[in-house]
């Protein structure tokens, strides 16, 4: 088989050498029989090296890479509000409206953030900044209402709070 042949028929060298190294960390977690139980870091890790969502093509090279069946990896990667499956914006706003945060306002934050940033749950902007996202609880019930945005959390919620957070993004 030629080095062509071969790199159409392997989808691993989609990881870039960052990833692979990120991820061969969380491998060396697990027994060498169970790399598969690295599958949802390593989902993560591919789909930062994406610019925040996974291809077809990234799932199976994390499934390959981790030797474990394609389906298994799909499994994850669809189950999860944490992956995305097509493109996103910049910032990724994901907005909890699961029930401790629904009773202490989520309708006002998703109503403020529709309207400030002209799109609608699921949607991204069209200039690619932001993308909104509804999502289940994120274990912060605590300071119900709250969204995360580029891997941090912001509670209690209000429109100025909103606009603050929004326009310090760039
Ligand atoms: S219900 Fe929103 S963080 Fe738990």
């Amino acid at each position: 088989m030629s080095l062509l042949q071969q790199r159409q028929a392997s989808k691993t060298h989609l990881l870039n050498a960052e990833s692979r190294q990120d991820i061969d960390r969380w491998v060396a977690k697990y027994p060498a029989d169970r790399k598969s139980s690295a599958v949802m870091a390593a989902l993560r890790i591919a789909q930062e090296q994406n610019a925040g969502y996974l291809s077809n093509d990234l799932i199976e090279a994390v499934a390959e890479y981790l030797e474990m069946e394609a389906i298994a990896a799909y499994e994850v990667a669809t189950f999860y509000s944490m992956y995305d499956r097509d493109p996103v914006g910049r910032h990724k706003i994901s907005v909890c409206t699961n029930i401790s945060c629904m009773l202490c306002g989520s309708d006002d934050v998703v109503a403020h953030l529709e309207k400030r940033l002209g799109i609608k749950l699921g949607e991204t902007s069209d200039d690619g900044r932001f993308t909104l996202k509804e999502v289940e609880c994120l274990g912060a019930c605590v300071e119900a209402p709250m969204f995360e945005v580029a891997k941090t959390y912001h509670g209690n919620l209000t429109p100025d709070k909103i606009d603050k957070i929004l326009d310090e993004l760039d």
